[in-house]
């Protein structure tokens, strides 16, 4: 594959600073991305799922060598027992942000050429996608399926509470409206006016925290289903779990810093959790069908909400400025480096 594009993320920050990641053995660097965006040049004589010219996203883990790690030899290394699982980009295996990358074909998602220029945001996307898929297998437990009247559009009847308007936390809020949900993002952020027009854009609303309390977000928004958690901190998601609504989940997808212990009424939430019936979930990477997923839902975003999706790049940069999206203030929603 010829690279195109390299997504950049809050993963590849720490692990510029040291704090997370861990070279291939034998190494003394990492090549850093796991956003990839690719062009397919060469096949192998027995490759049948993509041919030269195919444009393809990556996937990030690779599984673990253990025989009886039964999640690894079913390819679900999302899933991994043994946490020997290895990362592109991540943890020791190099990533994307180089000029050609040779892969297995089991592990390429071909991409339509439609999608060129958002193909980089797959990745991010599947976070939302593997999400989705857990909460309606969960959600199987009870009924669920929304009201449908005969004759009428079906009507979806629940409400998600979005954590966060960074490129994770749109991306879910849009895959969240195109499951039919009612979406709210709760965030605090830097490019208010910028995040808040992407909301109304996919039909959703947008409260501040800087001037709305998590009180007043669970007032307006009535009674919350689901919270997608995608801020990374977890101070305000232990606030908005004290309003998780009879039979809600609760997904986290952020992985915080540690800044020290913190107070939290646990017992009004393990109360809750046993008399509402409720579900913390964590999800962490994702399958390959969470990457056709994502492909798809792109293919329907590009459609819907053509703007709104291409003004989540905020700037891409060419590989000899890779080091400017990737320090801790370079601002904007999903930043690129761009390979060729
Ligand atoms: C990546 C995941 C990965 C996780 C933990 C995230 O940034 O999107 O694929 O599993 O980091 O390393
Ligand atoms: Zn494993």
């Amino acid at each position: 594959m010829k690279m195109l594009e390299v997504g950049v993320c809050g993963t590849d920050r720490e692990i510029i600073s040291f704090e997370y990641g861990t070279p291939p053995d034998g190494y003394d660097y990492l090549i850093l991305g796991h956003e990839s965006f690719a062009e397919v040049v060469e096949v192998g004589s027995q490759v049948t799922k993509v041919k030269p010219g195919d444009l393809v996203v990556m996937t990030v883990r690779r599984p673990c060598g253990h025989p009886d790690c039964m999640a690894c030899r079913e390819g679900r290394q999302d899933f991994c027992f043994t946490g020997d699982f290895t990362e592109r980009g991540i943890k020791q295996q190099h990533g994307y942000m180089t000029e050609f990358v040779i892969e297995e074909e089991r592990y390429l998602n071909a991409v339509p050429p439609g999608l060129r220029d958002v193909g980089v945001l797959t990745e991010p996307l599947t976070i939302a996608e593997k999400s989705l898929e857990q909460l309606w297998l969960i959600q199987q437990r009870l009924p669920w399926a929304c009201p449908v009247e005969p004759g009428k559009p079906p009507e979806h009847c629940h409400r998600a509470v979005v954590l966060g308007a960074g490129p994770v936390g749109l991306l879910g809020a849009m895959a969240l409206r195109i499951a039919g949900f009612d979406v709210t993002v709760y965030s605090r952020s830097r490019t208010h006016e910028e995040n808040n027009s992407i909301v109304s854009a996919i039909g959703a609303r947008y409260i501040a925290a800087e001037t709305h309390s998590v009180d007043e977000l669970a007032k307006s928004v009535g009674n919350i289903d689901v919270v997608y958690e995608a801020v990374g901190a977890s101070g305000v998601a232990f606030d908005v779990i004290q309003h998780l609504g009879p039979n809600g989940v609760f997904i986290f997808t952020g992985v915080p810093g540690r800044k020290g212990p913190m107070q939290v009424d646990t017992d009004y939430i393990m109360k809750d959790v046993v008399l509402k019936n409720q579900v913390i979930l964590g999800s962490v990477n994702a399958p390959p069908h969470s990457f056709q997923a994502a492909i798809r839902d792109l293919g329907i975003i590009i459609q819907k909400w053509p703007d709104a999706i291409r003004s989540l790049i905020t700037a891409r940069f060419p590989i000899d400025q890779a080091l400017k999206p990737l320090s801790n203030d370079a601002g904007g929603i999903k930043n690129v480096v761009v390979i060729s």
